[in-house]
């Protein structure tokens, strides 16, 4: 049963139950299309009141339904809907908490509705590339008005349900009860319960004074906010139709928008995506229920780009830090900087002073490791150097108490080496946070050889609360991420010396919808750290191939934006990348040496190598077990490397070109003489999805 069926007094109360939210799953549909027919059929009962179960009234569609059969099967959430409506009997919706996307289109079939204050309600559809398919965009502005339904529905956002109330004109809510929800659902449904007729949202009137100028107004803003997502124009034209059309016209134009929606690649995307992110936290071999350790305080060694930004993820979330560095002008210049980000979140209104207060209190300082002995969890974010950080994990194993995590934010190193510096590889793991470590969504989390399944828990647990996406990756060079743009970066690299400039191969990745192309992030990344990087990995890899180009450019220390030169040129202390004349003639004469005779290479070609190294990459990763699943990789890419998120992340765009079709281009890839045909060799697990017409979801 995920619905409960009570009498009290003369009212029958329906309460969702199918946790954790009250998803509207086929089984809580048939509950309630059940409850109704037996309180019509109970001469006793007078009233309705349909509330929900633990922490929702409901979250609407059961996300673990989606794409089943079962989504659709009958009872439907329309076919609930209309049997609310049909009821001889008032019924009131007894909204608290969360009140959401099916879950408001439901309570919009009820007859009346009160809610408790500080209730949530949104209709998020559009988050997920659709509008609102039962009815939402019909119902909503005949209860809030046009402009306030289209803000919700074109936003997706949620609003606090005391807020709602105080619209002028508002006929969302009947009532908001202060005290006991149930009390003052079922004395509200008392007051009602012999009132005829039955009020119905879909029989109320619904205007705008200047509907046309309104609408055409909204669809240009709309429009030009949404590019490349089509569901929030389709939102603005359903909504238009709830005031052009007769209701039930209307509802058939909605559910054509809907369905047109659910088959656009962006919102296949963005469902993947919200699937995917919460896959991320599913680790196989180590259960939800798995024992964490306690994180009351974190230590961080280094105080330089990362060692600053990681530090404030844990005082934003009120977690003290104790920074350590070598020498004490180091410490102030990394404490300098964190002041500095939480002072600009001031002056833009994003952060209170006294919170600022808070944070900067919670932050304390040290040369002395003895200074770490109480804290539960350190962080090494010092140079990128296997000599350094033995030296590092070496004293922190002497100094950190019995139990203590001992994290590393290496972007490349070995983890299971770093491990075996310390006589307690168990309590090792690695950290791997984005620049700015404070800014970006996604950590890298690395499970050693050894890595304890209690320390894996505790990490994704303290990522969550820090707000991170966490996605686990085994341990190869690179992680998931930076292995698969080494590949990336290779083609970028090929792309330059038979005949593309800097310019052309970024423009045509940012028209794919990167957030940059590789040349203005290498830029921005300093293209010092991938030349320190290739140092080390070409020599353990000396056959591997790669363009030069890249280490000519650092040779003339041209590092990026912070030397105000790299592949651009750039004003000092400006961002704007201005084409370089060195820059192309460095590579015309790079390309002379080589003896290649420069082609005209399409904006196609780019995409697809830049992005199919990547999927190949990622193939392999998932093969190896580095990556649990296909979709982490997408998270990875999507929140850490600016992959756009209509495409869903790399491996989703393969799914959607067709796997087949991703498999012949690398065929052909693989025949040009001076990319590298080993590398285009496809991985298995993508050989063998290919060969049986599958793809990685
Ligand atoms: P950084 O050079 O800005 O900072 C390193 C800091 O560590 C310096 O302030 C230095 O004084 C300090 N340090 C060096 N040896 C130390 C020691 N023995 N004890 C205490 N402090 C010491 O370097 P960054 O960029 O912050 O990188 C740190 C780590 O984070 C590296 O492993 C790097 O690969 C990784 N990383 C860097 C990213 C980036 O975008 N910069 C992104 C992700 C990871």
């Amino acid at each position: 049963m995920s619905a409960n069926y009570e009498l009290r007094g003369n009212v029958a109360v329906i309460t969702l139950n199918n946790p954790p939210v009250n998803g509207l799953g086929y089984e809580t549909r048939k509950a309630v299309v059940e409850g109704l027919e037996r309180a019509q059929a109970d001469a006793a009962v007078k009233a309705i009141v349909i509330t929900g179960a633990g922490k929702a009234f409901s979250g609407g569609a059961d996300i673990r339904e989606f794409g089943s059969p079962k989504a659709l099967a009958e009872p439907n959430l329309l076919t609930v809907i209309s049997a609310c409506e049909l009821s001889s009997k008032p019924i009131v919706a007894a909204i608290h908490t969360v009140c959401m996307g099916g879950g408001l289109e439901l309570a919009l079939g009820c007859h009346y509705r009160v809610a408790s204050a500080g209730a949530l309600v949104a209709l998020p559809e559009v988050k997920i590339g659709l509008l609102p398919g039962a009815g939402g965009t019909q119902r909503l502005p005949r209860v809030l008005g046009v402009e306030n339904a289209l803000n919700m529905i074109v936003s997706g956002e949620p609003v606090k349900s005391d807020m709602l109330a105080m619209a002028p004109g508002q006929k969302l809510f009947q009532k908001i009860i202060e005290g006991d929800l149930m009390s003052g659902a079922l004395a509200f449904a008392a007051e009602v319960a012999d009132a005829r007729p039955l009020p119905r949202v879909r029989d109320l009137k619904v205007s705008h004074p200047n509907a046309d100028a309104y609408f055409q107004f909204t669809r240009n803003m709309v429009g030009g906010m949404s590019k490349n997502f089509p569901a929030p124009l389709k939102c603005v034209e359903a909504v238009a139709a709830s005031v052009r059309m007769k209701f039930d016209d209307g509802m058939k134009y909605e559910r054509e928008l809907f369905t047109a929606l659910m088959s656009t690649p962006e919102s296949k995307a963005l469902r993947h995506a919200f699937m995917a992110e919460r896959a991320t936290t599913k680790i196989p071999d180590v259960p939800a229920d798995t024992p964490v350790r306690t994180v009351a305080k974190i230590a961080v060694i280094g105080a330089g780009t990362m060692g600053g930004g990681i530090a404030m993820n844990f005082l934003n979330a009120g977690i003290p830090v104790v920074m350590l560095e070598m020498k004490q002008e180091a410490l102030d210049k990394g404490v300098a900087i964190v002041r500095k980000n939480y002072d600009a979140q001031v002056k833009k209104g994003k952060l209170k002073q006294d919170k600022l207060d808070a944070r900067m209190a919670i932050l304390s300082t040290t040369l002395n490791y003895a200074d770490l002995k109480d804290a539960d969890m350190v962080i090494e974010a010092v140079f990128e150097d296997m000599g350094v950080k033995e030296t590092v994990f070496k004293t922190l194993d002497e100094v950190m108490k019995p139990g203590a995590i001992l994290a590393s934010n290496t972007s490349t190193l070995d983890v299971d080496k770093i491990a075996a510096f310390t006589k307690r590889p168990q309590d090792v793991i690695g950290t791997h946070f984005f620049s700015p470590a404070n800014v970006m969504k996604l950590l890298e989390v690395i499970r050693g050889k050894e890595t304890a399944k209690d320390v894996l828990a505790t990490v994704m647990q303290l990522g969550k609360k820090i707000k991170k996406t966490c996605v686990v990756s085994g341990v190869c060079d690179g992680f998931i991420g930076n292995r698969m743009i080494e590949q990336y970066s290779r083609q970028a690299g090929f792309l330059l010396e038979e005949g593309c400039t800097p310019v052309q191969v970024d423009k045509a990745m940012e028209k794919f919808g990167m957030a940059m192309g590789p040349f203005r992030m290498g830029d921005l990344a300093g293209n010092d750290v991938g030349w320190y990087i290739r140092k080390r990995r070409y020599l353990e890899k000396p056959n591997l191939r790669y363009s030069k180009t890249a280490d000519l450019l650092c040779e003339l220390g041209r590092y990026g934006q912070k030397t105000s030169a790299g592949w651009y040129d750039y004003v000092p202390g400006k961002r704007d990348a201005i084409p370089s004349k060195i820059v192309t003639d460095m590579i015309e004469a790079h390309r002379l040496a080589l003896g290649i005779a420069p082609r005209k290479i399409g904006d196609e070609e780019i995409v697809h190598r830049l992005v199919y190294a990547l999927v190949n990459e990622g193939a392999k990763i998932v093969d190896e077990g580095i990556a649990l699943r296909a979709s982490d990789i997408d998270m990875v890419y999507l929140t850490g490397y600016g992959f756009p998120l209509h495409r869903g992340g790399p491996m989703c765009y393969a799914d959607t070109v067709g796997l087949f079709n991703v498999v012949a281009a690398m065929n052909r890839f693989a025949a040009n003489p001076l990319d590298d045909a080993a590398f285009w060799q496809p991985a298995p697990l993508l050989a063998k999805l290919a060969a049986e017409g599958r793809s990685f979801s």
